[in-house]
C-alpha cells in the first residue's frame, strides 16, 4: 500500500473516505466514463462496495465512522484502482445496466451504452406495439447486458444474444443464469450474422466494435483493460458497422427496426454512406451517436451497402 503512513488516523467517516479518494483519483488523472462520470461518484461506488453496502445508501449514513478494519478495506480498493488503472467494474465484478446487476471480468466490454434508456421506454416511440415483439436479437452482446435487459423489458419475447468471443459468451451466459432468463435468452457464438440463417427478428440492437484503430491506441488505459475486440474495428472503426447495414435486412421482419450504437464513429458513417438517412437518437440521459434505419429503409438503400 502506498498511502500516506497515518492516514486513516485523520480519515474517519465514510465521507472522509470518499471525499479522499475522489481526490487521490484526481491527482492520478484517473479516467471516468466507465459507469461514473467523476472522481466522487468513483470513489463512492468502490467504498461503498468494500463496505457491503448499496450503491443508494441513503446519504446520512455517510457520516457513519467506519472501524479500523473497514477503513483498511476502503483505502486497499482506492489504492488498486489507482494502481492498476482498470474500471471500477472490474474491481467490483458488478455493473448495472438498465436498473439491474451484471456479473463483469476483462472478458467483457463495461455496460455503459445509452442504449438501456430505450430498452427502459420498450423503444417508445419508435415500436408502437411493443406487445407484439416476438424475437430480439442482440448482435455483440458481450456480458448479454442489452439482451437480458431487453428479456426484461419484453417478457413475450425470445432474445438472441450473439458474440464471436467465446471467454464473452461465458460471462453473458452467467448472467443469463443470473437473472433467470435461460427460457428466453439464447447465447449464440457468430461471427455477426454468420450463424443465425433464415432467422428474422422484430428487433435487432447492437453495439458493436466501432473504434478506430489509431483512436483505440491513444485512449486512457482503463480502454486498454477492456477486450480490443470489443472496441476496435478496422482503421476507420467502421467494419463491423459496415457489415451489420450490409447483411441486417435479410434478418428482420418486415416491420422491424435496426438501432446500432457508433459512438463517436457516427460522423465517419454519414461520411461514407452520405446519402443514407440515419435516424440518430437522443437521449435524456446523455449519450449519441445510436442510429435507428426501418427494415425497409435498409431493403432502399441496400444498393449502398453492397
Ligand atoms: C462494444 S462491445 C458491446 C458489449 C455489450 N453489448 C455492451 O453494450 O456492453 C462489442 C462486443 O462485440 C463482440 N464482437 C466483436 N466482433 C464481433 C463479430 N464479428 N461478431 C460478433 N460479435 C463481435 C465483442 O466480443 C464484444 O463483446
Amino acid at each position: 500500500m502506498s498511502y500516506p503512513e497515518g492516514i486513516t488516523d485523520y480519515l474517519a467517516t465514510l465521507r472522509d473516505f470518499i471525499r479522499w479518494g475522489a481526490s487521490q483519483f484526481n491527482q492520478a488523472g484517473l479516467f471516468f466514463g466507465h459507469g461514473t462520470s467523476n472522481a466522487i461518484d468513483e470513489a463512492a461506488g468502490l467504498a461503498l462496495h468494500a463496505l457491503h453496502l448499496p450503491h443508494n445508501l441513503p446519504s446520512g449514513y455517510f457520516n457513519c465512522v467506519l472501524t479500523p478494519d473497514e477503513r483498511l478495506e476502503v483505502l486497499g480498493l482506492l489504492e488498486r484502482r489507482i494502481a492498476e488503472r482498470k474500471p471500477a467494474a472490474y474491481l467490483t465484478h458488478e455493473a448495472w445496466f438498465c436498473g439491474l446487476p451484471f456479473y463483469v471480468d476483462e472478458r467483457v466490454l463495461v455496460p455503459r451504452s445509452p442504449i438501456a434508456e430505450l430498452i427502459e421506454k420498450q423503444f417508445s416511440p419508435w415500436l408502437s406495439q411493443p406487445e407484439e415483439v416476438g424475437d430480439i436479437l442482440d448482435l455483440c452482446t458481450g456480458s448479454g447486458c442489452i439482451a437480458i435487459a431487453c428479456a426484461v423489458a419484453f417478457p413475450d419475447a425470445d432474445v438472441d444474444a450473439v458474440d464471436i468471443s467465446t471467454p464473452a459468451l461465458e460471462v453473458a451466459q452467467k448472467n443469463i443464469d443470473a437473472h433467470d432468463v435461460r427460457d428466453q435468452v439464447t447465447a449464440i457464438c457468430s461471427d455477426l450474422f454468420a450463424r443465425l440463417a433464415g432467422k428474422r427478428y422484430d428487433l435487432i440492437v447492437s453495439n458493436p466494435p466501432y473504434v478506430g484503430s489509431d483512436e483505440w491506441r491513444g485512449l486512457p488505459p482503463e480502454y486498454h483493460a477492456e477486450p480490443r475486440l470489443g472496441l476496435e474495428s478496422g482503421n476507420t472503426g467502421l467494419d463491423c458497422v459496415r457489415r451489420i447495414l450490409r447483411q441486417a435486412h435479410a434478418h428482420l421482419n418486415p416491420d422491424g427496426l435496426l438501432i446500432v450504437e457508433v459512438g463517436n464513429s457516427a460522423e465517419a458513417l454519414e461520411y461514407a454512406y452520405p446519402d443514407v438517412p440515419f435516424c440518430w437518437l437522443e437521449f435524456e440521459r446523455g449519450g449519441d451517436g445510436v442510429f435507428l434505419l426501418t427494415a425497409d429503409q435498409l431493403a432502399e438503400y441496400r444498393i449502398h451497402f453492397a
